[in-house]
Formats: structure tokens, sequence, C-alpha cells
């Protein structure tokens, strides 16, 4: 046994042996890094420390391998390296490392699209608490996440990694997630500050924004994540925002994110950097992410000729450190590598179980009762897809398909057909790796099933399920023919299997496993079922079962709206769907720049507001029980109001329901949409005949509308209606609240 000073000097060593930081400050007599120290340190850095902290680096070199990027260490002041990975749908990391048989696998969480489909902030929270406790057990300070970029249109490839089209739920449940990754100490970098919503030439696009369609549309769910949600870390996008590219636009990160919203956190680039470094990190860009000695020399450069002051640069340093000391490599945090895979694959099977969006249910098709014989279509139920691809991407250690994830619930598959696809997508597997390329991503090839193959099955099986596959990624938007579009092969597959079932009296679900809005008007109705699970994460297909099966009743909606056709969206016209690369490059519509000329029309605020049909709309979704409404009470408070509503189950089985608070303006303000969501709530899950009254809170700030003219956020004074809806289409109850005095919030 140790006696008492030989104990400490064990201490003392294993201390010296574990932070080489610590270590090398020591030993240099200088100091080391403090929360109550940073000014002293900063006095101590020499420029080109000051500049290297700035420029962060690619993934060689960092103490976790194989994440998105790291900021450098200055070992003789304490200050350690810290390191950045992706995000959105889990953590990034390559799942083997070069001389270690041991695996690092993250879970695969549910996409963005289907987290803001469970309009249940508390459930995102408890499923980001598990996400940054993997981040911390694998040595990550900053998870890349999330991606809340607005779904102006469905083509965007990265929408799936976003929330909504509507900026309210975007920024709570950004908010929501943003609490439970950080909750386990490590931070978050809300991305891509701002209007970054194509792929296409996404590092040049100059997105055109009107500035009432920025501030209510762009930038009012970044603003709702960094008030409610405090991030340590905004992630400035590639694009230019009105002429100016948003890393190096100071009214964008200086004006509006600090002194407007009060944002205290750090500001990194996404990653590269373009030219004028300078200029950048005087817009309010404190890292340079992931850079190299280019950006540091022309740092150093702008310092040497007073372009960027000494006091500028120092500013921006302190916020570096003061990000420093928060993370756990700072705080030397012994991760384990050994995160709780386990029990996070169940945290991601219930988020994916409780999010996920029933679209159609003819006749009580579901829930089956678990012992028919199921005739399983479609190449997508073998290869499922958890999550989307590019940055986006997780390495887990497997996805369950749907063909698993039904046996498992105690389904009876039909096994011709399953083997049938497993062999043809073992054969395009091997196609593939012949010729070293990717299928085209977008979807597998859809094999064709003959109609006699179909009657032999539909006289086999109780039920047909059809699952259809999307997916997209980081560098490519969607495309209309296709993709948006279901391809030949898949409405050949769906009208065969509906004819043939629905003959002998039998009935078809569709399973839509996509990663963006797809077209469904014109053959939803041939169908009985539609279950909309997006990409829900590595667990995501056992959910799906949970919900085929009645064991988990659905009570997602849907966070956008499914349009009847791709031209009746109001950014159409104005979306590259048909991008033409062959004008002269800096005045290619859609690709050089893109006018948003749809405004603040954008979604539902269009549909309902022009009164155009929808498949559809925002806020819809079913489930296996029926709620009822009571009478909204609405009590005035100090500023704004807040509304109580009772809802009821009415129906036979235990459920949930999202109680949408859309407010309708009185006329004498700016023009606005028909009515705008101002406030959502999720009831408990309720047991027949239960009761659960929701409590909605609104202030005067949120009813405003931005105005140009004055440059001034604007409330008029007058009775403003409140509709209590199942969706932004099925306005249940509505009541009314009076603004006495108009109010105004002048922008700086
Ligand atoms: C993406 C970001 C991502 C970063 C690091 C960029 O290309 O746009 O979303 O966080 O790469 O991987």
């Amino acid at each position: 046994m140790f006696t008492k000073p030989l104990f400490l000097i064990g201490i003392l060593i294993a201390t010296l042996q574990l932070c080489p930081q610590v270590a090398s400050a020591q030993q240099a007599g200088s100091i080391g890094l403090r929360s109550d120290n940073i000014d002293q340190v900063l006095k101590a850095m020499t420029t080109a420390e000051k500049c290297s902290l700035l420029v962060g680096d690619a993934a060689i070199g960092a103490a976790v391998p194989n994440v998105a990027g790291y900021t450098h260490a200055i070992p003789r002041l304490g200050i350690p390296q810290t390191v950045l990975s992706d995000g959105p749908a889990g953590v990034r990391i390559s799942p083997t490392r070069q001389g270690s048989s041991q695996t690092f696998y993250c879970t695969g969480f549910p996409v963005g699209t289907l987290t803001a489909s469970s309009w249940d902030p508390t459930l995102v929270e408890e499923m980001t608490r598990a996400m940054g406790s993997e981040a911390l057990e694998y040595g990550v300070d900053v998870l890349l996440a999330p991606g809340m970029n607005i779904h102006r249109n469905p083509l965007c490839g990265r929408n799936f990694e976003y929330f909504s089209e509507d900026p309210l739920l975007s920024g709570r449940i950004a908010a929501a997630y943003v609490r439970g990754v950080q909750s386990q100490g490590v931070g978050c970098s809300v991305k891509h500050f701002a209007a970054n919503n194509q792929e296409t030439n996404r590092l040049e696009n100059d997105a055109r924004v009107s500035e009432r369609a920025l501030r209510e549309i762009y930038l009012k769910n970044f603003e709702i994540a960094v008030k409610e949600g405090h991030p340590w870390t905004v992630m400035s996008s590639y694009n230019k925002l009105n002429g100016e590219y948003t890393q190096q636009n100071h009214r964008l990160l200086t004006t509006i994110l600090r002194n407007e919203w009060g944002f205290g956190g750090l500001v990194m680039t996404d990653w590269g950097c373009k030219d004028s470094t300078a200029k950048a990190v005087k817009a309010g860009n404190d890292l340079l992410m992931p850079g190299n000695q280019r950006e540091r020399d022309r740092l150093l450069a702008a310092v040497e000729s007073g372009a960027l002051t000494q006091a500028h640069l120092d500013q921006v340093v302190h916020r570096v450190l003061e990000y420093i000391v928060k993370t756990p490599h700072y705080r030397k945090y012994p991760y384990s590598n050994r995160p709780d895979l386990q029990t996070h694959a169940q945290v991601a099977r219930r988020a994916a179980a409780e999010s996920i969006v029933l679209l159609r249910n003819e006749k009580e098709t579901l829930p089956l009762n678990g012992g028919e014989n199921v005739a399983l279509y479609g190449i997508s139920s073998v290869d499922f897809f958890g999550v989307g691809t590019g940055s986006g991407f997780v390495h887990t250690s497997h996805v369950a398909n749907m063909q698993e994830a039904l046996e498992a619930t105690g389904f009876k598959l039909d096994q011709d057909l399953t083997n049938y696809y497993r062999h043809l997508y073992a054969l395009q597997l091997d196609k593939e790796r012949m010729e070293a390329s990717a299928i085209d991503k977008r979807h597998r090839p859809e094999p064709e099933v003959t109609v006699k193959a179909i009657e032999r099955q539909a006289q086999a099986n109780d039920v047909a399920i059809i699952v259809l596959g999307r997916i997209a990624g980081e560098g490519a938007d969607r495309v209309f023919h296709d993709d948006f579009q279901l391809t030949a092969p898949e409405r050949e597959l769906i009208q065969n299997v509906s004819m043939v079932y629905h003959k002998v009296g039998k009935r078809v679900v569709v399973v839509l496993n996509i990663v963006g809005v797809v077209e469904t008007a014109s053959w939803k109705e041939l169908v009985d079922a539609i279950i909309l699970p997006w990409a829900p994460g590595q667990e995501g297909a056992h959910a799906v079962a949970d919900i085929i099966k009645g064991n988990v009743n659905p009570s997602g909606k849907l966070p956008m709206t499914f349009p009847v056709n791709y031209m009746d969206l109001p950014s159409a016209t104005n979306f590259p769907y048909r991008w033409d690369m062959s004008g002269k490059k800096g005045e290619r519509r859609g690709v050089d720049f893109t006018p948003y000329e749809e405004g603040i029309w954008v979604g539902y605020r269009h549909f309902i507001t022009h009164d155009i049909a929808v498949s559809y709309p925002f806020g819809y979704g079913l489930s296996y029980t029926t709620f009822d409404y009571g009478q909204p009470k609405v009590k005035a408070g100090q500023d704004g109001f807040t509304a109580t509503i009772t809802v009821t189950n009415t129906g036979n089985v235990p459920g949930r329901e999202v109680v949408q608070l859309y407010v309708s303006a009185p006329a004498g303000g700016l023009e606005k949409p028909h009515y705008e969501l101002k406030a959502f709530a999720k009831t408990k899950t309720l047991m027949p005949g239960e009761s659960d009254t929701l409590s909605m809170t609104v202030t005067a700030y949120d009813l405003a509308s931005f105005n140009e003219s004055t440059a001034a956020w604007e409330t008029v004074a007058g009775t403003y209606a409140l509709l209590f809806g199942a969706s932004a289409t099925d306005i249940r109850r509505t009541t009314h609240y009076k603004v006495k005095k108009a109010k105004a919030w002048p922008i700086i």
C-alpha cells in the first residue's frame, strides 16, 4: 500500500504522463490555461500562436482518428487540442483504426427530418443526451450538429439532415437537440448559418433573399436555437448571401448573431476558407476550419500590415480560449472509447417509433395483429437506409432492414420473395464491387416481379408490404425524375401489387424509407396504408415493425408539406432541378445565384394562404386512436398569452397527440400568411378516455413580422385568431386574443 506522500507523487507522475500539455506548460515554467486566467494566457501568446489557434486542421493529426477536424494545441500554455466530429444523426468517426482490433462504431439515430416529425422536444433531448454521451466517450469535443437549414424545396440533397419548412418547429427541435448533447459536457455547432438551402454549386451559390424572408424564415430558426439552446458554436455556411460569403458577413455573424441575439459562443467556418481570411475573422468568424498554413500566413500578414488589429485578434482568440476551457479535452476527461451502444440502440429505436408518421390508413388496415403471412416487396426491404450519405453518414455496426425487423416482430415472411430480393441485392453489391463504382445512390434499381408471381404470392399471404427507398446527401441535390417522382418500376410494382391483392380482398401497405419528400398524390389511393419513417436510424426498421404491429401507436406529424405537384411549390422555378451549367459563369440562375422570389411564402404559408390543394399538409399524421379537443382557454400575461387546451383520447388504444397553435393576425399590419405556427405541444400517452391539458405560451415578439421599411419587428394591435389544429388544414378549435397596443422592436 502507498504511504500518503508516495501516493501523491504517484498521482503527479501519472498526471504529467497523461497530460503532455500540462507537463510542458509546467516544465517551461509558463502558465497553464484556466477559465480564470484567459487574459493572462492571451498576453503570453505570440502572434504566431494566436494565428495557429484560429486556424484548425483536417483529420490528420487529430487525437481521435478520422474526425472532421481539430484545433491546434499549444502545449507550452496548457492549451489542448480539441476534436470536432460530424453530426447530425450520430457521431461520425471511422469504425476501425490501424493497429487496433477494437471497433469504434457509433449509433445511427433518426435523421433530422424524422426527429422533427416527433414534434417532441423532450424526446429529442433524451435522444441527443445519448448522442452527446457517445461523443464524450469517443473523445469528441464538438458535434458538428444539428443541421437546421429550412426545407425551402424538397429537392435539397441535405434536407434529411435538416428539420422543417417552418422556423418555429425547426428552432425548437434544434434547441432541444443542443440541450441534450451539451448536457453531456460536449458542444454543438448549429449549421449552416445561413440560407444554405441547396447543394448545387454549394460553395459559391449566392442566395438572394429579401430582408423580411431572411428574418422571418431563414434566420428565425437559428435565433430560436441560439436563444433557447445556447449552442457552444455556430457554423457559418459555404454560400453567399446577397452577394457576400456568409463567412465574411459581419452583419450576419456579429450584428445579428452576437449583438441582436446575444450569442456568446464561437463561430467556425464550414469546411473550407474563402479568400481573405482576415475578412472572415473581422466578420466574426473565430475559427477557420479546417484551414492550413496558407490561412495562418494570411492572418499573420494581416496583423503585420494592420489590416487586422491586435485588439481584434485578441478578442477572437479570447473566444476560442473560452471555448477550449469548456471542452472534455481541456478537462482531460478520460474517455473510454466504449459508449453504451446497446442502450443507445434502444434510445434510437424509441425515438424513431415515437416520430414515424402514418400518412394513410384506410379501413383500419393497420395495425396488423402480428400473426399474418406477409409478402414483403421492394429492394429497399433488404437495403434499408438508416441515415443519409456525406458528412451526415454514421458508421454503425449494422442497420436493421425490414426483413429482419418484421421477422423479429413475429410476422411470417414469404420466403421465396425474401430470398429473391436478398439474392438480387447481393448481385447488385457484387456488380458495384467489380465496377468499383457505387450505383446511382438515389435509389437501388427496383427488380421486376411479374404479375403471375404476385398472383401466387397474393394467394399464399395475408398482406403485402412494399418498401420504397431514396438516398441523398451532401454535395448533390435530388432530381425531379426518378427521385421526387417514383421510378417506372416502382409505379409498376405499386400498381400490380395493389391490383392483384385487392382482387382477392387483401391489403397493401407502403413504407417510405426516403430522405426527402416524394410525389404521392398520383398513387396514394391505390394502396391501403402508407407509413413514413424517413431514414430512421440503425434501429428504424424495428420501429416501423413496432408501428405495423401496433406495439407503438404512431404520433409523428409532418414537418413539411407534401405538394400535389412539384410545380405547386413556390420555390419550384427558382430551385436548380433543371439547372444548366452551360451559361456564362456568374450568371447561371439556380447555380451561381438563386433568387428566393417566393419571399416568406415557404411551405404551408403559401399553400394555406393561396388556397392550393396539397397531397398531405404540414403538421399531418394519423393515429390508431382519435382525440377530442376541448374548448381552449387564453390567459393574457405581462407579455403575450398562455393558451391551454384539454385533449381527450376518444378511441380504444393508448396514443399521443400533437396540438399545433396557429395564429392569424388582424388586418392593419404587413401582408401575412393566413396563419402561422406559433406554438405546439404533445400530450403524454393517453389511455382510452384519458385527458391531458396542454399549455402553450406565445409572447408579443413571437407575433411580430419584420417590416423592411421601418427595419423593425412589429406586432400590430387588434384581435388575433388562435387556431388549434391537428394539422395546418385540420383546425379543431378557435379562440381569440387581443393585443391592446402595437409594439415594435427595431433592429440594431
Ligand atoms: C459540411 C458540414 C460538415 C463539414 C465537416 C462540410 O462539407 O457542409 O456539414 O460538418 O463538412 O465534415
